[in-house]
């Protein structure tokens, strides 16, 4: 098999230099229409995929992203690794606007959005007991590195609803009593999608705020959130590009992503 990149993101992440053979191309899936068209091409000799999570124009919310369509559009396009970059807030002083984390957790608190591929027909459980990928989490992270950009490696992601931003009380209940790190709108179910699909998954977040717990910052407004989301563009594609040299020719996951469903279904094959 050979190794095809994914990667989910704002539009500072696709406009990538030297994508060779670059074509926008439609993909159905039964789950529905994806975000936008996906945007292929190769990558010092390796397959890309490119979706904008909320459409060109960012034109769908989080709570409207088709997550589905979109996880099951990369995989039929023949994505082996799916790299998420999106914005967060921070929970911690450390983690500043400008900084990236390779997030490794996530609390789930969305609850408005189709989470699985299974149920109707197919019962089936996956674990998400380590939701991201060490080896592209780990990719990420040197990718990040040599580009200089200040990364953290690790942290607990809350996927909050939205589309408001959070309460100071909630934000103080993550930060104090939940233990997380960042916070953000997108990555989940995205994460357990990929995990279904069988797809290495792994998520940079990109700080763009405090929320609203520090006490010498403002609560958050979409202001800052662009502001440092453009200053970001150029490092965020700067480290995707670093991807396919770090990641090499495709071989089988060794935290066995590519192989989740192998005792995780339930239903009797004849029933299937
Ligand atoms: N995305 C970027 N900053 C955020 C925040 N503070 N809360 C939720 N999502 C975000």
């Amino acid at each position: 098999m050979e190794r095809m990149i994914g990667v989910i993101g704002g539009s500072g992440v696709y406009d990538i230099d030297g994508l060779e053979d670059a074509r926008w191309q439609a993909v159905d899936s039964p789950w529905g229409t994806p975000s936008d068209e996906i945007l292929t091409g190769r990558l010092d000799g390796t397959k890309m995929a490119f979706l904008p999570r909320h459409g060109r124009g960012h034109v769908l919310s989080p709570s409207t992203v088709p997550y589905r369509a979109n996880i099951d559009a990369l995989k039929r396009l023949g994505v082996t690794d799916v790299v998420s970059v999106s914005a967060c807030g921070s929970f911690r002083e450390e983690m500043a606007p400008g900084d990236f984390v390779i997030v490794d957790q996530f609390i789930d608190r969305t609850f408005a959005r189709e989470k699985s591929f299974f149920g109707a027909g197919c019962v089936a459980h996956v674990s998400v007991a380590h939701p991201t990928c060490g080896r592209l989490a780990g990719a990420c992270l040197s990718a990040a590195r040599d580009e200089g950009i200040n990364v953290h490696e690790g942290g607990t992601y809350l996927a909050m609803e939205g589309p408001q931003f959070s309460s100071l009380a909630e934000s103080k209940l993550y930060r104090e009593n939940w233990g997380c790190d960042v916070i953000g709108m997108t990555n989940m179910p995205e994460a357990k999608l990929a995990r279904e699909a069988e797809l290495c998954y792994a998520s940079v977040a990109m700080v763009t705020d405090y929320d609203c717990w520090h006490p010498d910052h403002d609560a958050v407004d979409v202001g800052d959130i662009v502001k440092t989301l453009m200053g970001n563009a150029d490092k965020a594609r700067a480290m995707v590009a670093r991807l396919p040299a770090l990641l090499g020719a495709h071989s089988p996951c060794d935290k066995g992503c590519d192989r989740a469903l192998e005792y995780a279904i339930l239903t009797a094959p004849e029933k299937r």
